[in-house]
């Protein structure tokens, strides 16, 4: 078994963006809005403001209390949409039950959609490639950037994605399925889950919750990325039984240290070409 060390990976991604950020003579900036105090989001949101002073991007982050309101909100990235010294925005998810979060996603200007995950841009992606879209889906994004490090070969393989949701498991099987496996998609009404992950060539694990992924559901050799975050205490666990899956796996990812790290560096690598991209554009205009 071998570790898929996405620390590492972060870090060369980090600091080839320094390099780009570096003879940027306008530096990129990424807008962070954080509704409510759960101490998850406020962790991420601090992490990816740090690793953004590392790399030279400016990070702003606009904090509002949990009860504002959809139509509040909306003026905000309305805002954040028009100030021209903005270049990316992040809305830190979950939000709220309050809140469409679809109504939100959809505020924010494509050009400036770091997550990807505006309809323009995911849509463009899903069609062709995160070529099309210039920004691509930050945690599977980082995972194919993993596996690619590895030099694991996604193409032909059986890949089974374990989650469906909109910012992990839908955007995690299209980009396997961009670059040529065969995908699975499981979730909560998936009868016989073991029966699925058993098959996987590549497993990709994103429920949140803990120990569901155990050693006899997984074959021997599979490479196993687990997104999971499951806080218990002060200590965080994945998806997968580590102890007894990373025995039977070629490839597994620790967690932490696996899929964290490389969701925030594509986060900003994101955040970097839509910089790229305004400028190009404006400097077309001009013409
Ligand atoms: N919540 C958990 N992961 C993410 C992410 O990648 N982007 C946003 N916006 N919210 C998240």
């Amino acid at each position: 078994m071998a570790l898929l060390d996405g620390k590492k990976l972060a870090q060369k991604i980090l600091k080839e963006l320094k390099k780009q950020v570096s003879r940027m003579k306008k530096k990129p900036v990424l807008a962070m809005v954080l509704v409510g105090d759960d101490p998850a989001s406020s962790i991420y949101v601090r992490r990816k403001g740090f690793f953004c002073a590392e790399t030279g991007i400016v990070s702003k982050t606009l904090k509002l209390p949990a009860d504002v309101s959809e139509k509040k909100l909306l003026k905000v990235i309305s805002q954040l949409n028009k100030d021209k010294n903005i270049s990316a925005i992040m809305v830190q998810l979950p939000l709220p039950k309050h809140i469409n979060k679809i109504k939100i996603i959809e505020a924010i200007d494509p050009g400036k959609d770091a997550d990807c995950l505006h309809p323009e841009n995911y849509g463009k992606f899903a069609q062709v490639d995160e070529s099309y879209s210039v920004v691509a889906p930050a945690t599977p994004f980082g995972i194919v950037r993993l596996l690619e490090e590895y030099k694991i070969k996604i193409e032909g393989k059986h890949a089974v994605v374990v989650g469906r949701s909109n910012i992990v498991g839908k955007p995690a099987a299209q980009l396997l399925l961009n670059r040529g496996a065969t995908v699975t998609v499981c979730h909560r009404h998936t009868k016989n889950l073991p029966a699925f992950t058993r098959q996987a060539d590549i497993l990709v694990v994103a429920v949140g919750k803990k120990n569901l992924i155990k050693a006899e559901m997984v074959k021997k050799g599979a490479v196993v990325v687990d997104v999971g975050v499951n806080r218990v205490g002060k200590k965080i666990f994945g998806d997968v039984d580590f102890d007894n899956v990373s025995k039977k796996a070629s490839f597994i990812t620790p967690v932490p240290g696996g899929v964290g790290p490389t969701t925030i560096a594509t986060l900003l690598w994101n955040t970097v070409q839509l910089a790229r991209l305004a400028k190009a554009t404006a400097k077309r205009a001009k013409k």
